[in-house]
């Protein structure tokens, strides 16, 4: 039997309209453009700002455009999987909203929580319900709305992250494309140093909660940071030598969006060229389990059957990893 691997046959993606410039988050924290451009690399994010709408609604608008642009049908969809760390509601599943949303009959659903290494996560998961044989077309989406649990009072935190969601598709395919390896790891020692500190079941909510900001996303930026940038720079190499992949034939470099300086980092390290690095930090900020696909995205047209990719994220946890792809088609689909 010919071996069965799972390629990403189409994007499709959704910001929201309004968009917080640095000038603006300069009238709310003590900051300035200057100090967000050169310490993040963030010159504005797209802000859902519509009350009682959730990350299912931006997921909803992602999918959309990607059956469109697939020419697929709601009933031939088997399983839809969401990373977010900002689901609509803690239960039922954000996925199964979209069930609902998209008109799914066939399909089963599930949220996968990873925090900002989710869509690493969701391509290894995804490929191996592809390999099983089982599963034909399935459909993976990264999505946040960081605004909803970000203190815009907090100037470490609240120049970084934006909203929004993007989705590819996941098909079998016998040729030697798609996913081809993955080096997922989480250790669990990241607690501490970035996490939200009620809301849980270990600190329900209550006014003392509500009153002492403890429903806000908490970082310590500078720890954080250093391990991003050691885990996810060791984690390209080791992807890249057990793939004999170097700086001439890797095409493209995927990082999670959270820090310019950190993407530079990863990128100095691979010894490849910015050119070949995937960056749209400057108008998106930090989305979370969106920044890998909405990289996906906006270099969609750029991409060529064959490319080498290596994804590449660190998250809340800690979670990260490299995901190696091998691209599964030429251009845009519109
Ligand atoms: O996606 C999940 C993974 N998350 C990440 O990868 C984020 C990793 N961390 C970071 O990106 C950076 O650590 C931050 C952007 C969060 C912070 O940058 P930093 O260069 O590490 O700054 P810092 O926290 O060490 O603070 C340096 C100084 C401090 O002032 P003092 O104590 O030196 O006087 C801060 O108070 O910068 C100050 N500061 C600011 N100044 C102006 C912090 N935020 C701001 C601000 N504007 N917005």
């Amino acid at each position: 039997m010919e071996k069965i691997n799972a390629v990403i046959t189409g994007v499709g993606g959704y910001v929201p309209d309004y968009i917080l410039t640095n000038d603006e988050i300069s009238r709310m924290v003590d900051t300035n453009d200057e100090w967000i451009m050169t310490r993040i690399g963030v010159k504005e994010r797209h802000i859902l700002n519509e009350e009682g709408l959730g990350t299912s609604y931006m997921a909803r608008k992602a999918v959309k455009q990607l059956m469109q642009r697939t020419g697929s049908n709601p009933d031939d969809i088997d399983l839809i999987v969401v990373a977010t760390t900002t689901p609509d509601y803690h239960f039922p599943s954000t996925a199964s909203i979209l069930c609902d949303k998209l008109g799914l009959k066939h399909a089963f659903a599930f949220d996968l929580q990873a925090a900002c290494s989710g869509f690493l996560y969701l391509l290894e998961t995804g490929a191996n319900f592809i390999r099983s044989g089982r599963y034909k077309k399935i459909i993976l989406v990264g999505a946040d709305k960081m605004s909803s649990m970000v203190d815009y009072t907090e100037r470490a935190t609240c120049p970084i992250f934006g909203d929004g969601a993007a989705a590819v598709m996941m098909e079998p395919t016998t040729e030697d494309l798609g996913v081809m390896d993955a080096i997922l790891r989480t250790d669990g020692k990241g607690l501490p140093f970035l996490h939200m500190k009620a809301g849980g079941s270990v600190c329900p909510p209550s006014y003392f909660t509500v009153d002492n900001h403890m429903h806000f996303l908490y970082q310590e930026g500078r720890t954080v940071f250093k391990y991003a940038v050691s885990n996810m720079s060791d984690a390209c190499a080791a992807i890249a030598e057990r793939n004999h992949l170097d700086k001439d034939n890797i095409d493209w470099i995927i990082p999670h969006q959270a820090n310019l300086r950190i993407i530079d980092a990863v990128a100095h390290r691979l010894e490849v060229p910015r050119e070949k690095v995937m960056v749209n930090i400057e108008h998106y900020g930090n989305t979370s389990a969106g920044t890998l696909p909405l990289c996906l995205w906006d270099f969609e047209d750029k991409l060529k059957k064959g490319d080498n990719l290596i994804f590449t994220a660190f998250g809340a946890g800690f979670t990260w990893g490299a995901v190696y792809v091998k691209w599964g088609y030429d251009g845009k689909k519109q």
